[in-house]
């Protein structure tokens, strides 16, 4: 995001030559494509090898403070395999001109970028996108960036993010999917599916790249880029699955963390790259480093750039971001036989494998039509899906007496810093958004409102009291007004306006770049600042609804001691305000569950609903027992569980029953429970099935999620919901890192969130 040395190429038009060994249309056979590839390996040298390996930005630094400099003369000596983050059909066919045009084997060039949740139209954060639990949703928003991103010359995203993560001091919590194994692999399937069509050459999909490979999620003390240490158990079983469910859903690349792993960092780690990526989970795509990642292995402490390098590409690396290592060095490591020019051979092949399956050697400009570009983008429809999907992310926390929804009559008081900044609203990694014209909650709020309410506005407080943190948390445009009065000043202003009220909306929490990358936190409470405003606002006596904005899960136990509503809506997108609108008036009811555990405090994370059991649990229904695994002042429940989120209606979970008690392997059992709509509006319920194995020969977490499915009830309606499980449902890694499931008894739950469940019993027989 900070711009520097703009890329500007000047070459003029010439027409570019497509390669006729290629088919014109439709899928080439895998046989086609290394007919090709060893064909015009055979024609390369070393140097046009290793230059197929470098990845430059177009100029444009979204992160880190490494810029790629003098990329045209780079391309022109065949030093470029890939561009990021230059955009536009005009600009990348300039950049493409000279690749296809001016150097020796006209290998055209890869263009990526952070295209992480929409492009333009800009869907909810990740996090807020994995509270739908909506598939289907969650795959047309992924469709809808590529079709977007393509019509801006882009074939490749740097996304899926499937970092679990269960530690929301980490900023990055907000890019992921939160904190479970299932839904992450879910969420991985379905973006990947999303960005690539059934076709990569088509005009309209772009190539994923699965990240951050591996166990970023998990850096310690939620700083980032901090190391891990993790056993294997816990690596397969919880951390592993999501990168591996994105590959196999067919994800072209994948992208190493910045993070050391028990010793290794991942982008040296050949165990990683090679033994578990390559040799056991048989991933033939393309393996990219993050930002710099290869460089960063000498503060790591591994060596000079060189020995960095040859550690790097040795471990199964094939493309390096950014740093040049590869570039600069790597010929030498082959002369002095550190590297082998095989290696430098495979990874020459991904490179343009992924080129060619993109379609690039047939029409190196097939990303490049100016036309879809008008009119592709920002379409209403677009606009229209991404207003309903921000609706359905938001998790309605609190509704005492049921506050929410409000009426359209009389006048609201907006106050709070976050109720009228457009430029938050579209939340972390959203590079392409349109800052400028994106709604803020007030504008969004009156234009949906028109003259039925009134809408009345102030600040109320900053963000945070030190100015100097505050422009720490809005970096890269995301601004916040401040005002300098003392803060009882500005505080009452909002008091009086409050009076003046029917009703008092209080936008507070983070803003949106409190979250994100190398936005770690310490303290997850809203900012004390706006705390104060909040107390202030609740002694009017006044109905007080907390629209609360955040990247991560926070501790709200003042909140919920204490406000009538809450509604959590994240960072919801370029249709934010419209969609917020829409919730608190009612138009649409809220559906969003959380899938990261908000804690009590910051002292108990890691908290996560899937743990072990420990030899010393402590009794249900207690929270301190001495010589029982538990703390003296807090209990070990979380403020809101994995899975929790209310609904403007009740829903009633009865009458849990099984097919059978038991089964076999080869055999299934089917668990049905009935659910029904008690309240008196239509709402939408996501019912999640759980199972405990009982008895393992490596103990089992708790509970696990192993199914769910969203419905939708009207007022008084029932529905029997079933779910079939098969011996692979309860299949874990053991010890021997077997993929087994182990005859026994099993405890299921099914529920609308992980701690409300019904429970019965089954056995998996031999
Ligand atoms: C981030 C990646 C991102 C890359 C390129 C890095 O700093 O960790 O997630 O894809 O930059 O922008």
């Amino acid at each position: 995001m900070k711009i520097a040395n703009l890329f500007i190429l000047t070459l003029i038009f010439t027409a570019h030559i497509t390669f006729a060994q290629t088919k014109k249309t439709g899928k080439a056979t895998h046989q086609q494509m290394n007919t090709f590839i060893s064909n015009l390996m055979s024609k390369m040298t070393l140097d046009e090898k290793i230059g197929q390996l470098n990845l430059l930005t177009g100029g444009e630094a979204t992160t880190g403070s490494v810029v790629s400099t003098d990329v045209e003369s780079k391309i022109k000596k065949g030093q470029v395999g890939g561009i990021f983050s230059l955009t536009t059909p005009a600009r990348i066919r300039k950049a493409q001109e000279i690749a296809v045009n001016q150097t020796r084997l006209k290998i055209p060039i890869i263009f990526g970028q952070d295209v992480i949740h929409g492009y333009k139209t800009t869907f909810p954060i990740p996090l807020a996108l994995s509270s739908t639990w909506n598939m289907e949703m969650i795959k047309k928003t992924a469709r809808i960036a590529a079709i977007e991103a393509t019509a801006d010359g882009l074939n490749w995203t740097f996304s899926p993010m499937v970092d679990i993560s269960r530690d929301p001091r980490w900023g990055r919590i907000s890019e992921g999917s939160g904190e479970d194994t299932y839904l992450g692999s879910e969420i991985a399937r379905a973006m990947v599916k999303g960005y690539q069509g059934d076709d990569l050459a088509k005009y309209n999909t772009m190539m994923a790249c699965v990240k951050h490979f591996a166990l970023y999620g998990a850096s310690e003390a939620g700083r980032d880029y901090n190391t891990t240490d993790m056993s294997l158990d816990r690596m397969y079983n919880e951390y592993l699955p999501p990168y591996k469910a994105a590959l196999d859903a067919g994800a072209g690349s994948i992208m190493t963390s910045f993070n050391d792993i028990n010793g290794v960092p991942a982008t040296a780690n050949k165990w990683l790259m090679t033994d578990l990526l390559r040799k056991e989970w048989g991933f033939k795509g393309l393996v990219v480093t993050d930002y710099t990642a290869v460089n960063e292995l000498i503060d790591h402490g591994l060596g000079d750039l060189k020995a960095v390098s040859a550690l790097s590409i040795n471990a199964g690396v094939d493309m390096d971001m950014v740093g040049e290592g590869f570039l600069t060095t790597l010929k030498k490591s082959v002369q002095e036989g550190k590297v082998k020019a095989q290696r430098i051979d495979e990874a020459c092949r991904l490179v343009l494998e992924a080129k060619y399956k993109l379609g690039l050697f047939d029409d190196p400009f097939r990303y490049c039509n100016e036309e879809r570009a008008k009119t592709e983008i920002l379409k209403p429809e677009h606009l229209a899906f991404a207003r309903e999907v921000a609706a359905e992310s938001f998790v309605l926390l609190k509704n005492e007496n049921q506050t929410l929804p409000l009426k359209k009559t009389g006048t609201i008081a907006l106050i709070g810093p976050l109720a009228n900044t457009g430029a938050n609203m579209p939340g972390t990694w959203s590079v392409n958004s349109d800052l400028a014209n994106t709604a803020s909650l007030l504008t969004g709020m009156k234009a949906v409102l028109g003259k039925q309410v009134k809408v009345v506005h102030c600040l109320g407080s900053n963000l945070v009291t030190d100015e100097a943190y505050q422009q720490r948390a809005t970096m890269f445009g995301r601004d916040i007004p401040r005002d300098n009065r003392p803060e009882a000043e500005v505080i009452k202003e909002a008091v009086e306006l409050a009076k003046t009220a029917d009703v008092v909306i209080a936008a507070l929490g983070e803003s949106s770049e409190m979250s994100g990358e190398a936005s770690s936190r310490t303290n997850l409470e809203i900012p004390e600042v706006q705390q104060r405003l909040l107390q202030a606002l609740l002694k009017t006596g006044k109905p007080v609804v907390l629209v609360l904005f955040t990247g991560r899960p926070l501790v709200l136990n003042w909140e919920q001691q204490n406000v009538p509503a809450i509604l959590n809506v994240w960072f919801g997108g370029t249709e934010t305000a419209k969609a917020i609108t829409d919730v608190l008036f009612g138009d649409v009811n809220p559906s969003g569950k959380l899938t990261a555990t908000f804690p009590q405090n910051v002292g108990q994370i890691p908290l996560y609903y899937a743990h072990k059991n420990t030899g010393r649990p402590l009794a249900d229904g207690k929270w301190f027992s001495k010589f029982r695994s538990n703390y003296l002042d807090v209990s070990n429940e979380p403020l809101y569980p994995f899975g929790y989120g209310l609904s403007y209606t009740s829903f009633a979970y009865s009458n849990l029953r099984l097919s059978k008690n038991s089964f076999k392997p080869g055999e299934s059992i089917t668990a049905s429970i009935d659910i029904k709509n008690i309240g008196s509006r239509e709402g939408k319920e996501v019912v999640q099935l759980y199972i405990r194995d009982l008895v393992g020969s490596s103990t089992r977490p708790v509970k696990e999620l192993k199914a769910f499915q969203k419905i939708s009830l009207k007022p008084g309606e029932s529905k029997t919901v079933s779910f079939k499980l098969t011996e692979n449902d309860l299949k874990f890694y053991n010890t021997a890192l077997r993929f087994v499931a182990e005859p026994g008894d099993f405890n299921l739950f099914i529920g609308g969130n992980s701690r409300d469940v019904l429970e019965t019993k089954f056995s998996l027989r031999n």
